[in-house]
């Protein structure tokens, strides 16, 4: 093996000095996919997973920094590589009408952490650990206002650090029409309750600091990106110098479905929260069959190509903290999975709310703001199995390493619709989703526009299927109004995916430091190396009702052989034609053992598999990456 001299210096300075991941740039944001959460809300520095969490009562939960830390497996393991945590600043703390700043958007001191989620060394602490991960933070951050307890007319200015007197500050008015942007950036929101005092961002001094600010903030934690509260809040005009001053992508809130308002903020920040999108997703699969929905989104999504100067920068998602959660719409599986597969497989980069993937089911603010250690982190939650599947699909088409295209920078292309049906073409994988819901039948749908050739062969990469593309065009096997994707089976030889064995590389921005003063920066394209990787089963076995397949198996994850112990098996996606059970567990590299699956019947009587033990080792591989066995029952 050689390496060049400049990847083995690199090498050496990871081993001997560990390794710290460098901002990230717009560009390597579009090959992430994040988790948000709030920080009050994920999890626990004691680990609890019983401690009470009254989302009604708007106080604090008791999460932490040191929480998110004790709980990254369980991001990491569902294929995120990022995560966005709520503002970290200092806040004021009194309980109001309004209840408290638990959420970390009411800041009155910009210089210090809100010590409810830990200490300076705690979130030194978290990012340095996403890092040692090959994973990265972004940081929401506010600067169009302060929070105060109280009405706008009595206001204590010098509460506030450093904006200690009025003369920073808009004179007070609430917002009273939105209509008119002079009155959205000039007046103030909040409410009587509780003022947020409107930032005078127009001025010198106001920009000064703040752009100041932000800078030492990425710099001192090392923050990857930024995700900025209330955008169009705050003139256009001041957003280019703060991002810039914070040199790491920086994605906004601009909250309004209409691109021709929301894309021109993405002319003064790299990225904007894909609103417009939000809205359409929502009409196309927040109910079975929505009439319209799937139209709108087709054409939603060729005006944001339009409006927007790069949609692949936009952040995706279909949940957040202010809005109610899809589940509190329909509680239908399959909407919920073709919601969460355009995110992340559309233009743009996918965000998954925290609880979205325990189908959580919240409505407004602060319903939608569940710990999510009440869910105890199950990991073999419906949704947390499918999203680590997409994020394996996502993560399979951005590294260019098997499809030979730039999937990422690939414009997304709607090129067929139905009523019920939208199919989109991105770098050459075609994406299938479908708005019947869980209980829409098995039928082919022939799709002509894909450029495929007859004869070619295409794998579906959620069921392995193999298709070959036919005179008319690709047969589709579509079930259970499933999400479906398809790209040519000759890809995915050595990618992971369906059964194959993964050689693929990923890229990981390392800094190292040398022992001179300056800091050298290389790209190696060796991946972070996994202690556990995530072995998704999917064994297809024919079951009758009641009767339900759990995994055996000679090691303690896996019950050590007693069945009481086993793991069960999801059925999400079965169908009779193709009768699959899955589930994802996450096992140390180099485990070897020994299992069997099982019927349960209903009785609680036992149907084993027939000799012998299968039998297998956990391959080593890249941190993130999911390994999947494919077998049928015998
Ligand atoms: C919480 O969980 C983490 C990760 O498993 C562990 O390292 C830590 O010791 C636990 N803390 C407590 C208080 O149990
Ligand atoms: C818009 O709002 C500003 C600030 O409140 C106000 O001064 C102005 O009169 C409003 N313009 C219109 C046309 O209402
Ligand atoms: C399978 O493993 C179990 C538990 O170790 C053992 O009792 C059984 O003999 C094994 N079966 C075969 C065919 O090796």
């Amino acid at each position: 093996m050689k390496f060049s001299l400049t990847a083995l210096s690199s090498l050496l300075s990871v081993s001997l000095f560990g390794q710290a991941a460098e901002a990230l740039s717009p560009a390597e944001w579009r090959e992430q996919s994040i988790y948000f959460l709030l920080t009050d809300r994920f999890g626990r520095t004691d680990n609890s997973t019983t401690a009470s969490c009254d989302t009604s009562q708007r106080v604090y939960c008791g999460g932490s920094w040191q929480g998110v830390i004790n709980h990254l497996d369980y991001i990491q393991d569902m294929g995120f590589t990022a995560i966005w945590i709520t503002p970290v600043t200092g806040q004021f703390y009194q309980d109001t009408g309004d209840g408290t700043s638990y959420h970390g958007y009411w800041q009155q001191d910009i210089n210090t952490l809100n010590p409810n989620y830990g200490a300076d060394s705690d979130l030194q602490a978290l990012s340095t650990a996403l890092h040692a991960r090959g994973m990265y933070l972004m940081v929401d951050v506010v600067a169009n206002h302060m929070g105060y307890d109280g009405a706008g007319t009595s206001v204590d200015y010098s509460v506030f650090t450093p904006f200690d007197s009025q003369s920073y500050f808009h004179p007070y008015c609430l917002i009273s029409n939105y209509n008119n942007q002079t009155n959205v950036e000039d007046c103030w929101l909040g409410d009587t309750t509780v003022s947020l005092p409107d930032l005078d961002t127009t001025q010198t001094a106001v920009q000064t600091i703040w752009y100041d600010w932000v800078a030492n903030l990425v710099s001192t934690y090392n923050i990857d990106g930024l995700r900025i509260d209330t955008v169009k809040h705050v003139q256009s005009s001041f957003w280019p110098g703060y991002n810039d001053a914070a040199g790491v992508y920086c994605v906004g809130e601009v909250l309004d479905g209409d691109p021709a308002y929301t894309c021109p903020y993405q002319d003064v920040l790299d990225g904007v929260l894909n609103y417009p999108l939000y809205y359409q997703l929502l009409e196309a699969f927040s109910s079975v069959s929505a009439s319209g929905g799937i139209s709108a989104l087709y054409s939603m999504i060729g005006s944001i190509a339009s409006d927007c100067a790069d949609p692949t920068l936009l952040g995706n998602f279909v949940e957040n903290h202010d809005n109610p959660r899809f589940a509190s719409y329909t509680s239908d599986y399959s909407l919920a999975k073709s919601a969460i597969a355009f995110l992340f497989l559309a233009d743009g980069i996918p965000i998954v709310y925290a609880g979205q993937e325990q189908h959580y089911s919240g409505g407004n603010d602060p319903a939608n703001r569940e710990a999510t250690w009440l869910s105890g982190y199950s990991m073999s939650a419906t949704l947390y199995s499918f999203i680590a599947s997409t994020n394996a699909i996502r993560k399979f088409l951005v590294s260019t390493s098997g499809t030979g295209t730039a999937w990422a920078t690939a414009s997304n292309k709607p090129f067929y619709q139905d009523s019920t049906t939208i199919a989109m073409m991105k770098g050459g994988a075609v994406t299938v989703l479908s708005n019947l819901g869980a209980s829409g039948s098995s039928y082919t749908l022939t799709l002509s526009g894909t450029g495929y050739a007859s004869g070619t062969s295409l794998i579906e990469l959620y069921t392995c299927a193999t298709i070959t593309v036919g005179s008319s065009g690709v047969p589709v096997p579509m079930a259970s109004g499933l999400p479906r994707v398809l790209v040519p089976s000759s890809w995915i030889t050595s990618s992971g995916l369906c059964g194959t064995t993964s050689t693929g590389t990923t890229t990981t921005k390392v800094t190292t430091t040398a022992a001179t003063t300056t800091k050298a920066t290389t790209t190696t394209t060796a991946c972070t190396a996994a202690t556990s990787l995530s072995i998704l089963f999917d064994e297809l076995v024919t079951t009758t009702y009641g009767e339900n397949v759990f995994l055996s198996g000679s090691i303690s994850q896996l019950g050590s052989w007693n069945t009481d112990n086993a793991v069960a098996l999801s059925a999400s996606s079965y169908t009779s034609s193709n009768p699959l059970w899955y589930v994802s567990v996450s096992l140390p590299v180099g485990t070897s053992f020994e299992y069997k699956f099982i019927k349960k019947e209903s009785d609680g009587s036992i149907v084993w598999e027939s000799d012998p033990n299968r039998s297998y080792t956990v391959p080593s591989g890249c941190s993130g990456s999911t390994v999947t066995v494919s077998t049928s029952w015998r």
